[in-house]
């Protein structure tokens, strides 16, 4: 593990429970004082209560329905007091700590401003659990990833040559937690702005990796055109995959001289 003291350590704890935490991690957490976390899986939970640091939950800040920016600023503050008060702290977070994890890169920046010393360690996060569920290897086509929401808000441009990740799809059109019930309307935004570059039919995943080493992985594969019917599949660990459009559409759209889907 690197030298040095650090007030405050950000580390991942994998997908699949404390097979998955890193040595570096584990060492970390040994010396830490204060344990901050951010997970709900017995397995993970149990891990950490076998060191001898304070636990502090910080999931428990969520309320359903409630707004998500309040509690990623509450989060912040109880670390970086903590930091300030009883280094060595620690924040571990379910995955990678800088994979779609707002209080980390928040906690970053303020420590800065207030002098303390941070550092974040790498993790497996889904996207490496969910690289070997859907075989994908961006040395093929390439990979592109984005937020739910950031897609829907700054609609980039998606090449139907490179397969698409799109995270949080169960927070779509929200800025809320968990929000229910959840409506096929919550979905029709999003299927719309995805058929500006992939066909109606084209087939893609709704993918929850699995969580504990034992279980599996689940992936749902539907078509464009029924993303908002299968609302009540997705769930807050579902990450939506686009595949890239096969060969063949690719050809018969030089067949037909389209040079585009068709609008929705
Ligand atoms: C707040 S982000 C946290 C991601 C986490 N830091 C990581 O490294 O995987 C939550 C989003 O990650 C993705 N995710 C988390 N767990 C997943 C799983 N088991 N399977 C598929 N996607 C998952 C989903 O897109 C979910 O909405």
């Amino acid at each position: 593990v690197s030298e040095g003291f650090y007030d405050v350590s950000i580390v991942g704890l994998g997908i699949r429970g404390p097979l998955q935490v890193t040595r570096e991690t584990d060492e970390v957490l040994r010396s830490c004082r204060v344990i901050h976390y951010v997970a709900t899986e017995p397995d993970a939970v149990d891990y950490l209560a076998g060191f001898r640091a304070e636990l502090n939950d910080l999931h428990r800040l969520y309320t359903v329905g409630r707004e998500r920016m309040p509690v990623y600023r509450a989060m912040t503050e109880a670390v970086l007091r903590d930091g300030r008060e009883r280094p060595p702290t620690a924040l571990a977070l379910y995955g990678h700590p800088m994979m779609f994890v707002t209080p980390s890169r928040m906690i970053r920046v303020k420590a800065d401003l207030l002098g303390l010393r941070t550092r974040v360690l790498p993790a497996i996060s889904a996207l490496d659990c969910l690289m070997v569920d859907l075989n994908l290897d961006p040395n093929e086509h390439g990979l592109v990833q984005y937020e739910v929401n950031y897609a829907l808000l700054y609609r980039p441009s998606l090449d139907p040559n490179v397969p698409c990740l799109l995270w949080q799809v169960g927070s779509a059109e929200s800025t809320l937690y968990a929000m229910p019930p959840r409506t096929p309307n919550r979905f029709v935004r999003l299927r719309n702005y995805l058929r500006q570059f992939f066909p109606a039919e084209h087939v893609v995943a709704l993918a929850v990796t699995a969580t504990r080493p034992e279980a599996e992985s689940d992936v749902t594969w539907l078509t464009l055109r029924d993303l908002p019917d299968a609302y009540y599949l997705i769930q807050g660990l579902t990450t939506l995959y686009i595949p890239r459009v096969g060969r063949r559409w690719a050809e018969a759209t030089l067949a037909s001289g389209e040079c585009a889907p068709r609008p929705p």
